[in-house]
């Protein structure tokens, strides 16, 4: 008995992988929400075709690597005050790259 890979190792470490998964599927939930919430309805009205989707992946567009995203989200979010936590911007940054830029 014992050894690394007895049941109990086995259980604990699928436990934690599961654990990373679900805190991961929130945080992408949280952002689409929050996205939906604060962010579409301008995106929409600036975008030709009122099409927010076609916002992030216009050919013109100002981000071009994941540090962009994030950059953009915070930004949008501090000129135009709309009191985000520093978590919540994240969790947008992934949310967008995750759906729309999908830089590595
Ligand atoms: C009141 C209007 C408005 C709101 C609300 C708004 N944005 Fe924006 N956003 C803009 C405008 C206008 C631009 C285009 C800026 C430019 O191209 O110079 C922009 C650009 C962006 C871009 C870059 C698009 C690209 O690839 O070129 C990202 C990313 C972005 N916004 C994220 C967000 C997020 C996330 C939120 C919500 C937390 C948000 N914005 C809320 C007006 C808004």
């Amino acid at each position: 008995m014992g050894g690394v890979f007895n049941f109990k190792s086995v259980f604990l470490f699928c436990l934690i992988v599961l654990g990373i998964q679900a805190a991961g599927a929130a945080d992408l939930a949280n952002g689409e929400k929050l996205h939906t919430d604060k962010c579409v309805a301008c995106h929409a009205q600036k975008a030709v075709f009122g099409e927010p989707d076609i916002f992030y992946l216009k050919k013109d567009r100002k981000v071009n690597d994941f540090n962009g995203v994030k950059r953009m989200v915070s930004l949008c979010n501090t000129e135009l005050r709309l009191d985000l936590f520093p978590e919540d911007e994240q969790d947008i940054a992934l949310f967008l790259n995750t759906r729309y830029y999908r830089f590595k």
